[in-house]
């Protein structure tokens, strides 16, 4: 199944940035009445959540055009130029490990009932640079709690679609495939913590992480794994392809710290994209400006031992 993600106005994927903005501050203004067209024609509200910054985000030139998605090459514009050879219908989602309805899902079976919202978060990824990105998806707990998580799960696993003769990247030796990324089971049930299927209120571009990818807004880029087809439930900390690569670079948690610099550069502050060439850099902030939400997630924690 095709997903849609246009609103009963019909944006077309090249609204430009102000009209869509004109448009959010038109849907605030009607409390919340506005509504997104889902699957199914279901009609789901789009009002702003608490959770979204109020920033201006990224137009959708820098979001789409300026990536990180190896599997299809190392360049910032390669995902832009190679990901449109992906098939993403049909899809479907391997769920496995300590679950009560363990299968596989197909998208349009994963997105059944799910409550779809716009979500409009800071992306900062650990090579110091970042976007703000108005992502449409839906809560992770949502989809755990629908497959019953056994009690002795305590992290949960993704991998990306293995498919070489779609993914140009994955026929060289750049890394160990599928791409692979671990969240705890506290993380990963966190109401910030979302899968994503969209973004600017239509379905998700390919090389964005098409048709579903993880969010997880406090933690460097990386984390945020793309075109997922398999989450597992597990009782040990998993393998991650970062941190398996350079360990002594990429750790498991990975939260934004501007305290804990990469052993190759500082993470103090970062550059925004779209800013221009003399824009100046801004102040990396802790959890990435998420800490009110997510502190308490590593309290008694020392995250620059356990970056
Ligand atoms: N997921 C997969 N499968 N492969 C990747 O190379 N890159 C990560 C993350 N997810 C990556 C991935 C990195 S380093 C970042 S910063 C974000 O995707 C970038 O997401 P965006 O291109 O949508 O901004």
């Amino acid at each position: 199944m095709r997903m849609r993600w246009k609103n009963d106005l019909g944006w077309s994927a090249v609204t430009p940035r102000q009209d869509w903005l004109n448009r959010r501050q038109l849907m605030a203004g009607a409390a919340g009445l506005a509504m997104l067209a889902g699957p199914a024609g279901a009609r789901i509200p789009a009002a702003a959540s608490a959770y979204s910054t109020d920033e201006a985000p990224n137009s959708l030139e820098d979001i789409t055009r300026y990536n990180n998605f190896y599997e299809f090459g190392l360049d910032k514009g390669d995902p832009a130029r190679n990901a449109r050879l992906l098939t993403t219908d049909p899809w479907s989602v391997q769920i496995d490990g300590l679950v009560d309805r363990p299968g596989s899902y197909d998208l349009a079976d994963l997105l059944k009932g799910a409550p779809i919202e716009e979500r409009i978060y800071r992306l900062r990824c650990v090579e110091a640079w970042s976007m703000v990105i108005p992502w449409i998806g839906f809560e992770l707990a949502h989809l755990l709690n629908r497959v019953g998580v056994q009690p002795g799960a305590r992290f949960v696993a993704f991998e990306t679609l293995v498919r070489p003769e779609e993914m140009p990247g994955q026929t060289g030796g750049l890394l160990d495939w599928p791409y692979r990324e671990g969240l705890r089971l506290d993380e990963a049930m966190h109401p910030l913590t979302i899968l994503a299927t969209g973004l600017y209120g239509e379905e998700m571009p390919k090389q964005n992480g098409a048709p579903i990818r993880l969010v997880v807004p406090w933690k460097y880029g990386f984390k945020s794994i793309k075109s997922i087809v398999r989450i597992s439930l597990v009782a040990d900390q998993p393998q991650t392809t970062w941190n398996m690569q350079a360990p002594r670079e990429y750790g498991f948690y990975s939260n934004v710290n501007p305290q804990v610099d990469h052993p190759r550069w500082s993470q103090a502050s970062e550059r925004r994209i779209g800013g221009g060439l003399f824009a100046p850099r801004i102040d990396t902030q802790m959890f990435n400006g998420y800490g009110e939400h997510v502190a308490g997630l590593y309290a008694g924690m020392d995250l620059a031992r356990d970056y």
